[in-house]
């Protein structure tokens, strides 16, 4: 096999705030209860962020868990790329924090809106720097204080969601083919109906108005979506899975987006692949947005259901529409 230049994750690090919110907690705040909670979801418990505990915050400790792990000096990052919805503040960008925090004084970084695929699209760009040879070291995160943006008046959106940090560290490979061999993203801004915050940006900035009518928060058709993830996590794994001559049976691990067990399993099933081979921890962390995948590669990497030449294809559906998958050959990680 020709050799190529590949980034290959080398570490991976995590960040959850201490506070647990269980469904028994949701039960006191909206009209709803744990079994229908756990039924419709699979969710038994979400974390969520203290005051103070922004993204940035979240972020820089899983990024840290890295960099003590790797054993790496900070000025070694070449780039940081924060995927969020819920940065500190519209500016700086909340990937200029972690740099400051980390003390990354060679890096650059940015952050990147892409909801639920936020992290598959930043684990892509970061790649490609990579492979391109200008880049060798890439911290990619995916954080979320999602409790910052829901109405905890309205149950059909905060019992889905929680709070979180995931990060990965992307290095150049050019020995054993190991890393990022392919990927696919896209996105349908016909969908952004289906989910939204209203207010707050540029279309409709905040005003006492906005704010009175709660246009601050997250509000989804939930059924669209849900139907919209089956659909597209699964056709676009098995497209990337067909033109990289990967049967199902060569999947060692599939990390879809955490959402909604109901749309882990209907995507497994759809792509024809068995629930062993799934990763599943919204029981735990719910909808983390844009921490699910790095928090599902932490876990599988935890409890050692990942080793090096490993096939694992991460799977992604969020607003905007926006979805994606990604294919790699997994390496050796701290
Ligand atoms: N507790 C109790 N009852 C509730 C709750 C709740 N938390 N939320 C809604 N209900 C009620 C509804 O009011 C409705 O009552 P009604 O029949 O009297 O009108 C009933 O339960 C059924 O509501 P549905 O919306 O039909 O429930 P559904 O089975 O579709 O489940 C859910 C709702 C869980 C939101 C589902 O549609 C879903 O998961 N969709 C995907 C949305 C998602 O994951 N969004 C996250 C961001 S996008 C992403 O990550 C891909």
């Amino acid at each position: 096999m020709t050799k190529r230049r590949t980034a290959k994750i080398t570490a991976v690090g995590k960040y959850l705030p201490k506070k647990i919110l269980t469904n028994f907690d949701m039960e006191k705040l909206v009209d709803t209860n744990d079994e229908w909670i756990r039924s419709r979801t699979g969710i038994s418990e979400r974390r969520q962020a203290a005051p103070g505990e922004s993204s940035s915050v979240m972020a820089t400790k899983a990024c840290e868990e890295i960099i003590k792990k790797r054993n790496i000096d900070p000025k070694e990052i070449d780039c940081i790329i924060v995927a969020t919805i819920t940065p500190d503040s519209a500016l700086p960008a909340t990937a200029c924090l972690v740099q400051n925090n980390l003390g990354a004084v060679n890096a650059f970084g940015y952050d990147l809106s892409a909801a639920c695929s936020g992290f598959l699209y930043a684990l892509d760009n970061a790649a490609r720097m990579i492979e391109s040879g200008h880049y060798s070291k890439v911290l990619v995160v995916g954080v979320e204080a999602m409790s910052t943006i829901l109405d905890y008046t309205d149950r059909s959106t905060c019992i889905l969601f929680g709070d979180g940090a995931g990060a990965v560290l992307l290095e150049a490979d050019e020995e054993s083919n190991y890393g990022l061999i392919d990927s696919i993203l896209r996105c349908d801004g016909s969908g952004g109906e289906f989910l939204k915050i209203d207010a707050g940006g540029s279309k409709m900035p905040t005003t006492a108005e906005t704010v009175k009518n709660r246009m601050h928060f997250v509000k989804q058709d939930g059924k669209s979506v849900f139907k919209a993830a089956v659909k597209w996590m699964a056709d676009v794994s098995a497209e990337l899975a067909e033109r990289n001559n990967l049967d199902r049976d060569h999947i060692d691990l599939f990390i879809p987006h955490q959402a909604n067990k109901r749309i882990v399993d209907a995507t497994a099933r759809r792509l024809g692949i068995d629930d062993s081979r799934v990763l599943s921890n919204i029981e735990k962390y719910a909808n983390t947005t844009g921490a699910t995948i790095p928090l599902g590669i932490h876990d599988a990497v935890r409890d050692g259901r990942l080793k090096a030449g490993d096939n694992v294809i991460l799977a992604a559906f969020g607003a905007g529409f926006t979805w994606g998958a990604i294919y790699l050959r997994w390496a050796e990680v701290v």
